[in-house]
């Protein structure tokens, strides 16, 4: 197949664990996404929360990383730019959003958003905010103005719970879903499983880099309640939105000896059925395929013919949420090239 090479033009907005992990896999893999897919990429723009730089023929990426990790910011970077509103101003072909998400505002995420639709910018996000407070009006807004939203790295990391249920089980009807869709209160429950305290999991979980930069939203159950909407959406259609979802966290579980006798465990569950969306901690058989290790992400899709179908993966982590930006950037290629990618 011949494909067309056309420049790809990219504002990232947000340099921290992920966006770093998105340059430094954009670097490594240039030479093959130019081969496989024809897919030139130029980051032109890029910011964090307080720096900003921009340069219209393409930013020099392992320079701007090296900057960002010497410095611990893009001040000082020589295409440091000030007031500008990247996301407005700069001509591109898709913006990147990997800024940390806010299940009360959905900021800065959903401004980014609403910039790009205005100004005609494809949207690849790994932030849960926006689409968890407004994904229904989002979707229907960039459908509505031809652009694509891309949202593979928002649940999952880089395990593709979205495109396995999307891609493999479409033609089918999914009634239910069921899953553990958090790595940090995973990996805590585990812990806790072998005697460590919570407070002491917590502490492993943010230095693994697997908390959010607010870690009592994993706790409390918002990140894993985001993500159910998010999903129950995209594989149920149900148009819903994080105030329709009842959710609890972990904070008072206790895992006891008796119950680990007994084979059995506590596991943070998201669950969307014929009864609503909950996220709750349940007592589940450890045997259970949702029941996994560490800090990975397990999800049961219930399709009425075919039955359960659980994807394994892991949920957390810079590069996995990388490897899953990527992955729409390819999307995002073939669709502009008019290639519909495999699944
Ligand atoms: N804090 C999230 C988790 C990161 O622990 O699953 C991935 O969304």
């Amino acid at each position: 197949m011949l494909l067309r090479v056309e420049r790809m033009r990219i504002i990232l907005m947000g340099m921290g664990v992920v966006g770093q992990a998105f340059l430094e896999l954009l670097e490594l893999e240039k030479a093959d996404l130019y081969r496989k897919y024809g897919l030139h990429p130029v980051v032109v723009a890029a910011s964090d929360s307080n720096s900003m730089v921009y340069n219209p023929r393409g930013l020099d990426v392992q320079r701007l990383l090296n900057h960002k990790r010497s410095e611990g910011t893009l001040h000082g970077f020589p295409d440091e730019v000030q007031g500008m509103d990247l996301v407005r101003e700069v001509e591109a072909e898709v913006v990147i959003d990997v800024t940390p998400s806010n299940f009360r505002t959905g900021e800065p995420g959903i401004s980014h958003l609403r910039a790009a639709l205005q100004t005609g910018k494809h949207v690849i996000t790994a932030n849960k905010g926006p689409l968890a407070l407004e994904m229904p009006a989002l979707v229907e807004m960039f459908q509505h103005k031809g652009l694509r939203l891309l949202f593979s790295g928002t649940v999952g990391g880089g395990t593709p719970f979205l495109r396995f249920v999307g891609k493999c089980l479409s033609g089918e009807k999914i009634v239910s879903i069921r899953g553990v869709i958090n790595g940090t209160t995973n990996y805590i429950l585990n812990r806790m499983e072998d005697g460590i305290s919570f407070r002491e999991a917590l502490r492993e979980a943010q230095e693994k880099g697997y908390a959010e930069a607010d870690p009592s939203n994993d706790v409390d159950g918002w990140d894993s309640a985001a993500k159910l909407v998010i999903l129950s959406n995209w594989a149920m259609d149900l148009g819903v939105t994080l105030k329709d979802v009842s959710v609890r966290g972990i904070r008072d579980v206790e895992i006891t000896e008796d119950m680990l006798s007994r084979g059995k465990t506590v596991r943070l569950i998201a669950t969307a059925d014929e009864s609503g969306l909950r996220v709750q901690p349940e007592e589940i058989d450890r045997r259970d395929p949702l029941v996994v290790p560490g800090a990975l992400n397990a999800v049961s899709f219930i399709a009425e013919i075919s039955g359960r179908h659980t994807l394994i993966g892991k949920g957390a982590g810079g590069r996995e949420t990388a490897a899953a930006l990527m992955r729409d950037l390819v999307e995002l290629k073939m669709y502009l090239g008019g290639v519909e990618p495999c699944s």
